[in-house]
């Protein structure tokens, strides 16, 4: 009799030792999780208007690009057109006539950087590319550079 008594608590124990284990292991798999649920309440592609718009007005440039393309609408457009393939508004006045920067931008940044700060002289072209150094800080002549990458192909 005195052993059936003590066997009780035993059961009891180890019953809710499972019990407590079933729902901890639930819970890992998360189960009950308040965020999971309300996740997996959500469309899994749900529209962005802002961002939509955003990458719109922006054609998918980055702000360093955008601050580029102000800049070479500026100071590049003239002579090398508006996708840069020396198209420009004054290029047929020019001889040589401008270079297409899709091209020449495969000889790197370093070689834009120097074209752009000291002008074509600087790499044994015609004077015909101006210099703008004394006028852009290195910075707009990064974001210059940075936005000829994104020119034609
Ligand atoms: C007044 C017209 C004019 C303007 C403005 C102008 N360019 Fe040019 N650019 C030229 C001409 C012309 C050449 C060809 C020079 C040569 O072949 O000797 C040229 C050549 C270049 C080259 C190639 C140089 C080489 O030989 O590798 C780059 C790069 C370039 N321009 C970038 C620019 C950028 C960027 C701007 C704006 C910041 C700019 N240019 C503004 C006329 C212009």
């Amino acid at each position: 009799m005195k052993d059936k008594m003590s066997i009780i608590p035993m059961v009891v124990f180890l019953s809710v030792t499972f019990i407590i284990s079933v729902f901890a292991f639930l819970w890992g798999m998360k189960v009950f999780s308040p965020i999971e649920i309300r996740k997996a309440a959500l469309p899994k592609e749900h529209p962005d208007p802002l961002r939509e718009a955003l990458g719109k007005a922006t054609n998918g440039l980055n702000n360093l690009e955008l601050v580029g393309k102000q800049h070479y609408e500026v100071y590049c457009m003239v002579c090398h057109g508006e996708r840069g393939a020396g198209d420009g508004f004054n290029a047929f006045n020019l001889d040589p006539r401008p270079a297409d920067l899709a091209i020449v931008r495969k000889k790197g940044d370093e070689h834009l950087f120097q074209v752009i700060s000291k002008g074509s002289v600087s790499v044994k072209g015609s004077p015909l590319c101006p210099p703008w150094g004394a006028t852009l800080d290195e910075d707009r002549i990064r974001s210059i550079v940075a936005y000829l990458h994104t020119l034609g192909s």
